[in-house]
């Protein structure tokens, strides 16, 4: 048990979070027209978790490249014009006291997919003449049956993606984020190399652990020479592919330790998302266990995520110290104020209920 609870705040170098309650990467795959440009939607959906009370905003997997995309419709920081739309969003985000952090993101192999508005599943390939491509991967195995079969990346192709990485990271630095999470999860690029279920190469990028490791490594060290030493540096793994012969916890700290050591912050801690075909016991909290046995194991500062939904929840995994931070995704969209009304219910005095919304703020029952 700690002194700490969910709305003290935090310093990650120069970086002041006013509390630990946080919006993780949601993709909303509502860019139109112009390629990767983040749109008023985007602007109103963060701005409003910002004017929330939240402490820091992580905007969605934001491609570092144009093949880098899950859909036509993902944002991307490869160019200025895409920079200077997300600069005018973290400057709302940031004048309503959350940082603002962004999500750099590769989609390897889960690339080039029909936008699923249902979230009915997976909706197929884009084909190439309606503006898709062949995606590229550690290994040419597709995700699934329903999927394109990937390039494998030769090593120009990683040097490609390292090179883009580090200029996204620059342009999101040029934009005013403060923090940069590099997306090592979900069964997307990074994590593709990690994992042998879709890593079978056999040069320095497949094999051993330090093998899968290299290409995510680095990564840290071009993002993390971009940040300087002001700008927090987050990873965020899946923990676990759920899956014997798979990406597993014990894998996450080890190379947890080899990204602290390179200077990486905290790390993100997710699970799944690179096979089909497995069991997963969701349920309130049931990703919290990985986010404390990675703190643990590798002694460094971790966030949870997964079915925090409540405020004595959320509050109670900051208290055990089983995260240095909680995110919650679909309760802020559920919620865009949820952070002002935990404070409420918690009973936690913070001084950033906006002033435009002060008549609405809860009142104690006067004796
Ligand atoms: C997500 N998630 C996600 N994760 C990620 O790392 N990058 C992303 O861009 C997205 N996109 C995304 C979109 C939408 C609509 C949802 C609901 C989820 C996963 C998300 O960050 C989070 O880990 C999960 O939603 C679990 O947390 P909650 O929603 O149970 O609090």
């Amino acid at each position: 048990m700690s002194d700490i609870n969910l709305f003290s705040p935090m310093k990650i170098r120069s970086v002041e979070i006013r509390n630990r309650v946080w919006v993780p990467p949601m993709c909303q795959y509502s860019v139109f027209n112009r390629d990767g440009v983040p749109t008023s939607w985007h602007m109103v959906h963060l701005g409003s978790m910002a004017v929330g009370g939240a402490g820091l905003i992580i905007v969605e997997a934001t491609a570092v490249s144009f093949d880098g995309r899950i859909t036509v419709h993902d944002t991307g920081i490869w160019n200025d014009e895409q920079r200077d739309a997300w600069a005018d969003i973290v400057e709302f985000i940031t004048e309503h006291g959350a940082v603002a952090g962004i999500q750099l993101a590769h989609a390897g192999r889960k690339a080039s997919v029909r936008p699923d508005w249902n979230f009915a599943g997976a909706a197929g390939p884009m084909p190439e003449s309606e503006g898709g491509w062949i995606p590229i991967a550690p290994s040419a195995i597709p995700f699934d049956d329903t999927s394109s079969t990937p390039r494998e990346m030769t090593l120009e192709d990683i040097d490609r993606v390292v090179e883009d990485f580090k200029t996204a990271a620059q342009r999101s630095v040029d934009a005013g984020f403060k923090v940069l999470e590099i997306h090592g999860a979900h069964g997307y690029l990074l994590h593709e190399f990690l994992s042998p279920l879709s890593n079978t190469r056999t040069d320095e990028y497949g094999g051993s652990l330090e093998n899968r490791a290299r290409l995510l490594l680095r990564i840290v060290d071009v993002v993390r020479e971009v940040a300087g030493k002001d700008i927090a540096v987050f990873v965020r793994f899946s923990a676990t592919d759920w899956k014997d012969g798979g990406w597993t916890p014990e894998e996450t700290s080890t190379v947890a330790t080899w990204c602290y050591d390179r200077d990486v912050d905290l790390f993100d801690i997710s699970t799944g998302g690179n096979v089909i075909g497995v069991t997963i016991p969701t349920g309130p909290n049931y990703q919290v266990p990985f986010s404390d046995q990675v703190k643990r194991d590798a002694n460094v500062p971790t966030a949870a995520v997964g079915l925090i939904t409540d405020a004595v929840q959320a509050n109670d995994i900051i208290v055990a110290g089983q995260a240095d931070a909680v995110l919650l995704g679909r309760e802020h969209m559920r919620d865009p104020h949820f952070a002002l009304r935990a404070a409420a219910e918690l009973d936690i005095e913070i001084d950033y209920w906006p002033h435009q919304y002060l008549r609405s703020r809860p009142r104690k029952a006067v004796a």
